[in-house]
């Protein structure tokens, strides 16, 4: 019986190069593209991706939208929007929480078995990386206990700092 640990992967690197089903953008509401991870999966999926997100009508924080991955080797992109860092009196946790298991949940309803995430949150929206990380290890556990569908989820990190945080966090579930 493999360990819970054993289906999620922490790497450093950058999410558009992962050979994954779907790598996940944090995105805004408008889905319409931006900076940060947002903006580099976009340039790197080519303006087909655009084009399908026009379509879509948004994503309130906290839920997922899923497209393809145009030119990414990754087959499909799973948008969804994290919460913006207001203190952590407003709710911030959950909201992160739910962006992790909606993203999860879609990617488990179109067959997607490999999955790459980025630090949703800790750039742009502000985040502290020590706090969303595990938040976000505790989801995907969570998730990967209930379904044996996702065979591997890839935390792809940007910096050595948040691959230390998702490393404590991890280990910390032994
Ligand atoms: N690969 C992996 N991780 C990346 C990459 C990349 N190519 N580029 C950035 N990151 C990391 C950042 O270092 C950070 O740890 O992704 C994490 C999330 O940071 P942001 O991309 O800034 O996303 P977020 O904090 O969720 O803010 C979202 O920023 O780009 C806009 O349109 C986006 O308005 C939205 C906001």
């Amino acid at each position: 019986m493999t360990s819970l640990n054993d289906r999620i992967e922490v790497a450093l690197g950058d999410i558009t190069k992962m050979e994954v089903d779907a790598i996940v953008n944090a995105a805004n509401p408008s889905l319409l593209g931006g900076k940060g991870v947002d903006g580099a999966i976009h340039r790197a999926a080519g303006p087909g991706l655009l084009e399908e997100c026009r379509g879509l009508d948004g994503c309130p924080p906290g839920e997922a939208r899923i497209t393809r991955g145009y030119r990414l080797p990754a087959k499909y992109v799973i948008h969804t929007v994290g919460p913006i860092w207001r203190g952590g009196g407003s709710g911030e946790d959950e909201l992160l929480a739910m962006a992790y298991r909606s993203t999860l949940l879609i990617a488990e309803e179109n067959g997607i078995r490999t999955i790459a995430f980025p630090a949703i949150s800790t750039g742009a929206y502000g985040f502290p990386v020590e706090r969303a990380s595990p938040i976000a290890v505790a989801e995907i556990r969570g998730f990967l206990e209930e379904n044996g569908s996702i065979e591997k989820v890839v935390l792809v990190c940007f910096s050595e700092r948040a691959k230390e945080c998702y490393l404590d966090a991890l280990s910390t579930c032994e």
